[in-house]
């Protein structure tokens, strides 16, 4: 047991208690240099009010104390062996759906658009698709917001869309996984219409109905309840009031989430990705949320759930009951987890999920979505090491981008004349380290963030509703340049497939306008053009096929502090590739080449000096 007299090093020993404080130090754009050092270690949790200022009372210590011994699970030994799967040797590819391809004429992108295209996703070299959610949903989160799991929305097609869309993906030897919402239905879900409807019906249980609101707070603005009429009960919803919170701890409600996974395991799909599926399992009572938490990560109450009592239990459950009789696969998307949890949450003898998205390395230390700022690489390049060097008998994923977060090239620059070469740059990282490569749709052909002229041209629920909540502490000028600083409507752009009308996607206009800075980026375009961002992730994707070394062999850093330089070894006692990096958008010397070195890709057309230019990067072949 924990207790306040326990000091800080104490704490960095417990597996969560070390992710805690990397998430504290995280937010606070603290130094992790300062874990190391011993005095800082020495330092009992009771002395933190005192020596913070009393920024962190002794509630925030209360929090803490309860998150640890809520969790007492250590983390295997790494090192496990290696058990090849077919999921650690794939390419996926995220699409979503409603700005893909539109095959119908509506201005949305659709199933029948997705097979049109199918294709274009083979000759790139794609392995398994990521579909985002294309069930019947009233729309409100565009899907994430389910009001039937077993039917497909009509905006995307019919049932025997989707059966035609997996047979087809199947034939070109792929795969194909969905989303799975689980942690909400829509409001105007059955079960959500039922529990409303009749108080004393089962399916109440199904959600949380209290007769009191607590203080948590929502992930698209205000609180995280709704009252239902006036004077009537208050219901939880940690995104929109119409994606109300499922109760996990209904075991009914449970077996029915089980069935339906089954039910789309049946029809042949070949796993999913799980929605913020670490957010299920909430601490019974629903306590009050710590103000200091809630002002550090803007999410008050988050404690409560993002790594909640029961989680393991409820997804090891899941897995057994669902998962494992198909030998289906899982990726869990879970925000906050860092990577001690995130080894108990996907270490194979646990049987729980087979990887996770963590999202650690989406922003720099110290910043937020919501601010403008220059991403450094020098952060990745950390991130990525620190994973990597401890992460052995669990598999990575590897991503920069989703449906949920801006364009990674406008993150770290976007000055135009460096485009190419940083995509390039991006793409040869991910495609090169030990893990799983993710890509989202138009990350291949470069795409950049939308240049939004106004607040009516966006159309995310997130993004309206902080901007209206922003407008009034603000300003309209000032509240819409903070919304685009952290926009997700810069990724929901439609993928301009031509030079033609409406980029391609539709022969209508599109339900969320098009960009200039990507028009010209079209795919038919960069298909033609050798040099093209393309055609360079073709080649990588090709390269990681035909080299088994880049799939399963060792990976070791060197040049480790070095700044703007991001070096690394992969081997695998047949073959030896070394792959050197420039971070920056300066020239800086370039490590030497051994004799002999064949260089395999590159992003700059011409034989290399001995200098690296601004982000250049290359793979060589030992020999
Ligand atoms: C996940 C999804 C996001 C959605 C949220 C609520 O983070 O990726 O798009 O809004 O969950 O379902």
């Amino acid at each position: 047991m924990f207790t306040k007299n326990h000091t800080i090093g104490d704490v960095l020993d417990h597996p969560l208690g070390h992710d805690l404080i990397r998430r504290i130090l995280i937010f606070t754009g603290g130094q992790h240099r300062w874990l190391a050092n011993p005095l800082a270690r020495r330092i009992p949790l009771s002395w933190i009010p005192r020596l913070s200022l009393g920024k962190a009372d002794g509630e925030f210590i209360e929090a803490l104390l309860q998150l640890l011994n809520s969790h007492p699970e250590i983390p295997p030994e790494p090192k496990g062996p290696l058990r090849p799967a077919w999921w650690k040797e794939a390419v996926f590819y995220q699409i979503y759906p409603r700005s893909f391809k539109d095959s119908d004429g509506d201005g949305v992108g659709d199933l029948r658009g997705v097979l049109e295209q199918l294709d274009y996703l083979q000759d790139l070299g794609v392995d398994a698709i990521w579909l985002s959610p294309v069930y019947d949903s009233p729309m409100e989160d565009n899907g994430y917001d389910i009001r039937n799991y077993r039917q497909i929305h009509e905006d995307f097609g019919t049932m025997s869309d989707f059966e035609a869309l997996l047979d087809e993906v199947h034939l070109r030897g792929m795969r194909l996984i969905m989303d799975l919402v689980v942690n909400h239905t829509s409001d105007e879900h059955p079960w959500f219409q039922a529990a409303l409807k009749d108080p004393a019906s089962p399916y109440r249980d199904y959600y949380f109905f209290r007769s009191e609101p607590n203080n948590w707070t929502s992930y698209f603005g205000d609180r995280a309840w709704s009252q239902l009429s006036e004077q009537g009960e208050w219901v939880l919803h940690l995104f929109s009031p119409k994606q109300m919170d499922l109760n996990w701890e209904n075991p009914a409600m449970r077996r029915d989430i089980a069935a339906m996974v089954r039910s789309w395991l049946d029809r042949g799909i070949d796993g999913f990705r799980l929605d913020v599926i670490n957010y299920i399992s909430k601490v019974p009572g629903l306590p009050p949320g710590n103000r200091t938490i809630g002002d550090l990560t803007g999410y008050t109450g988050v404690e409560h759930y993002f790594y909640g009592p029961r989680l393991h239990e409820y997804l090891h459950e899941l897995h057994e009951a669902a998962f494992a009789p198909a030998c289906a696969f899982s990726v869990g998307e879970t925000p906050g987890i860092g990577r001690q949890a995130a080894k108990l949450l996907t270490a194979p003898a646990r049987r729980e999920l087979d990887m996770i998205f963590s999202f650690d390395h989406l922003e720099n230390p110290g910043k937020s979505r919501f601010e403008e700022y220059r991403y450094d690489l020098n952060e990745l390049k950390g991130h990525f090491i620190e994973w990597l060097e401890d992460y052995d008998g669990s598999w990575m994923s590897l991503f920069y981008e989703n449906h949920d977060n801006r364009r990674m090239i406008s993150k770290v620059d976007p000055d135009p004349s460096v485009r190419v070469v940083l995509a390039k740059l991006l793409g040869l990282i991910q495609m090169t380290l030990k893990g799983t490569p993710f890509l989202y749709q138009g990350q291949e052909l470069g795409l950049v963030d939308s240049s939004f002229g106004h607040w009516a041209d966006l159309r995310d629920v997130e993004s309206l509703n902080l901007f209206e909540q922003w407008r009034g502490e603000m300003g309209d000028d000032a509240a819409f340049q903070k919304v685009l600083a952290g926009s997700r409507d810069h990724a929901r752009i439609p993928m301009p497939w031509t030079g033609g009308p409406n980029g391609g996607f539709s022969s209508q206009e599109p339900w969320i306008a098009l960009d200039e800075r990507n028009q010209s980026y079209h795919a038919e375009g960069q298909l033609k053009d050798p040099d093209s961002v393309l055609s360079f992730y073709r080649d990588l994707i090709r390269l990681r096929r035909e080299h088994a070394v880049l799939r399963y062999g060792d990976i070791t850093f060197t040049d480790r502090t070095a700044k703007n330089v991001f070096c690394y070894v992969r081997q695998n006692g047949r073959e030896t590739l070394h792959i050197q990096c420039n971070l920056s958008n300066q020239e800086i010397p370039r490590p030497q080449p051994g004799e002999g070195w064949v260089r395999l890709a590159g992003n700059y057309p011409d034989l290399p000096q001995t200098r690296l230019r601004p982000y250049e990067a290359g793979i060589w072949l030992e020999s």
